[in-house]
């Protein structure tokens, strides 16, 4: 038994030192020799595997790492790292994580846009009490659709997740072809005074001028010539998963390679929708994966946000197979998926009656403490629950009656299908998402299937704007909230 516990470590640090190194890029030094990303990034002994079943565990904690050259602020990590360890499973595997705080203030995670039981939704004092420092916590759920999601505490989110507490949970598909070659990006901004510890003033400055005092926007939590090159071929062929950590929608431009979108929120999309020389936007929350084939020639991706931290958000992607540099060209506009171009093989949710029908009016206005982000006119925890029963067709009208800011609105426990666009009803294959960004302006319909009994948050995930009252829920008649949980915790 021993024994074999040994031989699986072994194998298990050897994949666990390819799958980093996969994620993460080798960083080329000086005389070209390849290191190999940093120990810290994985730890032998916390994920053990068999076919049917994965275990990690994530020690939350306080750490110093180094975002660019001689920059180095204090994050709170899932296990020593921003992001914390990619959580990769296959299709079908049952999975658990056992989360440990060693912080001194409680956290959670949260599946962002994957449908857990309700008990593992990690949103304290509404699915579960908050990990206490020193507690544990095991969260278990099946890996049942594949595809690109995250992970992130949900206790004082926009707080939280803003020092670093963020992952990615990487779904494989049964029988995938793999890529030549994939890689992770996480985006996100900082602050180079620190994260989080400004929060209060610094949402404030960000409700005034749209998140506009962040001065790092960063990859991987590295930013400028912090982020590592990123090895590639001629001809591989290359997949990217881009997931939005951040609070901010950011504007890639993709050298000028040609890359094909094929999947959105985690879903494959049945068409894949060609780029060029268009800006690929990346709202916040939302995932979108990419595949290109490997020019003949290095590259950059860049954010072409107009702001002044956009040009640290610049990824290498660096073609150890050739010397010369892909000529890049500028963008031609932006790559707005339109809705007819996003569908998926889902069976469509679309009927034509439904059992509970709901508006959510989204807006802001002056509350009590200040600027306050509304639904209805109402600010969380006055806003109206949205009710329904197990089993349910539910339709949801989202309407921006906002003149400035983007909402990225975002269910928990549910894929949605996005039936209209600005009264314009959507044919085709049907777009299942899990964030819509609503921008000023803009109406749409959306409906679901109530197949996931609990209690689940439906909010904007610019999570400044949901600590300011954007956050509503979704009530099960026929659930109940457990009772050992405290309901006054409800911090989102
Ligand atoms: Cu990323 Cu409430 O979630
Ligand atoms: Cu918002």
């Amino acid at each position: 038994m021993v024994y074999q516990r040994v031989i699986w470590l072994l194998i298990l640090f050897l994949l666990a030192g390819c799958t980093s190194q996969e994620s993460f890029g080798t960083e080329p030094d000086r005389d070209g020799a390849n290191k190999k990303a940093s120990q810290d990034t994985f730890q032998p002994d916390s994920v053990s595997t068999d076919e049917n079943s994965v275990r990690f565990q994530l020690v939350a904690r306080e750490t110093e790492l180094e975002v660019r050259p001689g920059k180095s602020l204090s994050f709170y990590t899932y296990g020593g790292t921003v992001p914390g360890r990619e959580i990769r499973v296959k299709q079908g595997q049952h999975v658990e994580v056992e989360l440990k705080n060693e912080l001194d203030e409680p956290v959670t995670i949260h599946w962002h846009g994957y449908p857990v039981p309700n008990e593992m939704d990690g949103v304290p004092g509404l699915t579960q009490n908050a990990v206490e420092p020193g507690e544990t916590f095991t969260y278990t759920f099946k890996a049942t659709i594949p595809g690109t999601y995250w992970y992130h505490s949900h206790q004082h989110s926009a707080e939280q997740v803003d020092r670093g507490l963020y992952g990615a949970l990487i779904v494989e598909e049964k029988d995938e072809t793999r890529a030549d070659r994939e890689y992770t990006f996480i985006l996100d901004e900082m602050n180079s005074d620190g994260n989080g510890s400004s929060g209060g003033m610094r949402r404030m400055m960000g409700r005034m001028m749209g998140s506009g005092d962040y001065d790092m926007f960063t990859v991987n939590g590295k930013a400028g010539s912090g982020i590592p090159p990123h090895e590639i071929k001629t001809g591989e062929r290359v997949r990217l998963r881009f997931i939005n950590a951040g609070y901010i929608t950011h504007y890639l431009h993709l050298g000028s390679i040609a890359y094909d979108v094929f999947a959105v929120d985690g879903q494959k999309l049945s068409d894949p929708v060609e780029g060029e020389h268009q800006l690929l936007p990346i709202a916040p929350g939302q995932r979108v994966d990419v595949l290109f084939e490997a020019p003949d020639g290095s590259f950059f991706i860049r954010d072409m946000l107009d702001h002044p931290a956009a040009d640290q958000m610049r990824i290498p992607m660096t073609n150890v197979a050739s010397k010369n540099m892909h000529p890049e060209v500028s963008y031609q506009g932006i790559l707005w998926l339109s809705e007819s171009e996003m569908g998926t093989e889902w069976k469509p949710v679309a009927a034509d009656s439904y059992d509970q029908v709901y508006t959510m009016e989204l807006g802001h206005g002056m509350g009590m403490g200040g600027m306050a982000f509304l639904i209805n006119g109402k600010a969380f925890p006055d806003t109206e629950p949205l009710k329904v029963r197990r089993g349910d067709r539910v339709k949801v009208t989202l309407q921006s009656s906002d003149p400035m800011f983007d909402h990225p609105m975002h269910l928990h426990g549910h894929f949605f299908q996005v039936l209209s666009k600005n009264g314009e009803e959507l044919d085709g294959d049907p777009v299942m998402k899990d964030t819509l960004l609503v921008r000023p302006g803009e109406t749409y319909e959306v409906a679901f299937v109530a197949d996931n009994p609990g209690d689940w948050l439906f909010h904007c995930h610019e999570l400044t704007h949901a600590a300011d009252g954007m956050v509503t829920t979704l009530d099960y008649e026929d659930h109940d909230i457990p009772e050992h949980i405290d309901r006054s915790q409800l911090a989102e």
